[in-house]
C-alpha cells in the first residue's frame, strides 16, 4: 500500500458495464483511475468517453497487466468464466496490492439460481489464484451499473467481505467513495453470501418487474 494523496484504481476488465460506472464515480471523487482491458484500443476508447463525461483527464486506458502494474489497489470487473484466465498472469504483478472482487459466479443456464464454484465464492477462489501475498475483498456485487453511471445516492448498500481488516477498511473506503453506504460483512468465505443474493435480486427484477434491485441493511444503532 502507499501513503501517495491520490490513489491510483485499475479496473481489470474495466470496459463492460460495471467497469465504467465504477470508474466514473471514482474518477468523480478524486481518484486516478485506470481502464485495463485485453486491448490497449478498447480501453482507450472508455477512458476517453468518460474523461469527456468528467471534463478532465482522470481516467487513462493499459493492457490489464500494465494496469496491474501500475495500480495500487485493483477491481475485477470480469464476467466469472474469465476470472482466472484474467487473474493468473497477474498474481505476481499485484503482489502486496489489494483486489476487489466484482464479479459473480452466474449460472448462465439459469441466471436467477444461486450456483457456487467450488472454491466457496469466485471471491475465494480469486484468493486461492493469488495467493497469500494479495489481499482480496469481495463487495459492490448487487449495485447494478445502471445506477453506478447515474449520478445522485443509490438506494443499495454494499457488503464487504474479506480476511483483511486493512484491506476490508480501504475497500469500505472505495464503497463510500462511489457514494455508496459499506457494511464489514465478514471474512471472504461470506462473500457466498453477498455473491449469492446477485442471483436472488435477478429474480427479484423479473418477478416484481423491478429495474435493478439492490439491498438496504436496516436497524437503529443502539445507544453507546
Ligand atoms: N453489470 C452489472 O450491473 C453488474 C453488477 C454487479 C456485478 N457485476 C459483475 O461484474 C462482472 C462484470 O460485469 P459486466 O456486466 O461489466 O461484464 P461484461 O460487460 O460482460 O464484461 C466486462 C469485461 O470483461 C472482459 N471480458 C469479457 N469476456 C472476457 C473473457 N472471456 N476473457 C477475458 N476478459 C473478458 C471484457 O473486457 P476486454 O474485452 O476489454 O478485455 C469486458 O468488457 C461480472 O462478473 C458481473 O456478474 C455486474
Amino acid at each position: 500500500m502507499t501513503d501517495r494523496l491520490i490513489l491510483t484504481l485499475a479496473i481489470l476488465g474495466g470496459t463492460g458495464n460495471e467497469g465504467p460506472g465504477l470508474a466514473y464515480r471514482w474518477a468523480q471523487a478524486g481518484y486516478h483511475v485506470i481502464i485495463g482491458s485485453r486491448s490497449s484500443e478498447k480501453a482507450a476508447g472508455v477512458a476517453a468517453d468518460l474523461n469527456a463525461r468528467l471534463e478532465r483527464d482522470f481516467v487513462d486506458a493499459m493492457l490489464n497487466a500494465d494496469a496491474a502494474k501500475a495500480c495500487d489497489i485493483a477491481i475485477l470487473t470480469v464476467p466469472y468464466a474469465a476470472q482466472r484466465a484474467t487473474l493468473e498472469p497477474l498474481k505476481d504483478l499485484l503482489s502486496g496490492k489489494l483486489l476487489v472482487n466484482v464479479t459473480v459466479p452466474l449460472d448462465t443456464e439459469n441466471v436467477a439460481g444461486v450456483r457456487m464454484p467450488p472454491a466457496g465464492s469466485a471471491a475465494q477462489e480469486a484468493q486461492e489464484i493469488l495467493g497469500d501475498a494479495v489481499s482480496v475483498t469481495a463487495a459492490f456485487q448487487a449495485v447494478s451499473h445502471i445506477h453506478l453511471r447515474q449520478d445522485g445516492p443509490i438506494a443499495s448498500d454494499v457488503l464487504v467481505c474479506g480476511d483483511s481488516d486493512a484491506a476490508k477498511e480501504q475497500t469500505l473506503q472505495l464503497v463510500a467513495a462511489a457514494g455508496l453506504t459499506g457494511w464489514d460483512a465478514g471474512p471472504l468465505q461470506n462473500s457466498v453470501v453477498a455473491e449469492g443474493l446477485v442471483a436472488v435480486l435477478i429474480g427479484i427484477n423479473k418477478r416484481y418487474k423491478i429495474k435493478s434491485a439492490g439491498i438496504r441493511i436496516t436497524g437503529e444503532q443502539a445507544p453507546t
